[in-house]
């Protein structure tokens, strides 16, 4: 299976998908990192894997619609089967979306339907809630609102802040990608826009 990653920050799902691949559990080619941060750990570890890196900051582009061109005509460009979000950290374009066919996954650390966005962890404590977790979807125009694929749950515990909360959902969220994807390259889950029953008003 061909996965071009697209990430921003240290990159601990990137490399939980390689260390699955170095230990054989996983087979695929990772064909490129694609990110928008070129100091970010995510590219670091690229590199040292030797996985071509595509790094382009959004403050070079005149919009962000010439910022995803730019990133996502090069993910085309070296034809992934499938396009993994790890820790990806903008919004990325309805165009953008719409190019990648339901063919497109991405880890967000909330039990969706519940707290798309940003701070889940801070807001699931605030709610009072008694679990948390991490989903796996496929990326629709809408933010954090595709089919969900896989979920992990994660109990919150007396005196979690943010910080302990996220931790543990971290550390369950590496084994939730990594069983996805696996399921993605052994064929037991299919993606795509006729397989998801996409409409074209989706994607
Ligand atoms: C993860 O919590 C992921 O769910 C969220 O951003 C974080 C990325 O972490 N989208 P990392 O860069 O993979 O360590």
């Amino acid at each position: 299976l061909r996965i071009a990653v697209l990430a921003s920050g240290r990159g601990s799902n990137l490399r939980a998908l390689l260390e699955a691949r170095d230990r054989g559990e996983l087979d695929a080619q990772f064909v490129g990192l694609f990110s928008d941060k070129p100091e970010s750990g995510a590219v670091r570890t690229a590199r040292e894997h030797g996985i071509p890196v595509v790094a382009a900051k959004p403050r070079d582009f005149a919009s962000r619609a010439e910022h995803d061109e730019f990133l996502f005509s090069r993910i085309e460009a070296v034809q992934p089967d499938l396009i993994v979000c790890a820790g990806y950290m903008r919004l990325i374009s309805e165009a953008a979306v719409r190019r990648t066919t339901g063919r497109m996954i991405n880890i967000h650390p909330s039990l969706l339907p519940n707290y798309p966005g940003l701070d889940t962890h801070a807001r699931a404590l605030a709610a009072g809630d008694g679990e948390h977790g991490a989903s796996v979807h496929v990326v629709i125009p809408e933010l954090d609102a595709g089919p969900v694929l896989a979920q992990v749950r994660v109990p919150v515990l007396a005196g979690d802040n943010a910080d302990t909360l996220a931790q543990r959902v971290l550390a369950r969220e590496h084994a939730l990608l990594v069983e996805t994807v696996k399921a993605i390259a052994d064929g037991r889950l299919r993606l795509g826009a006729d397989v998801i029953g996409y409409r074209d008003a989706a994607l």
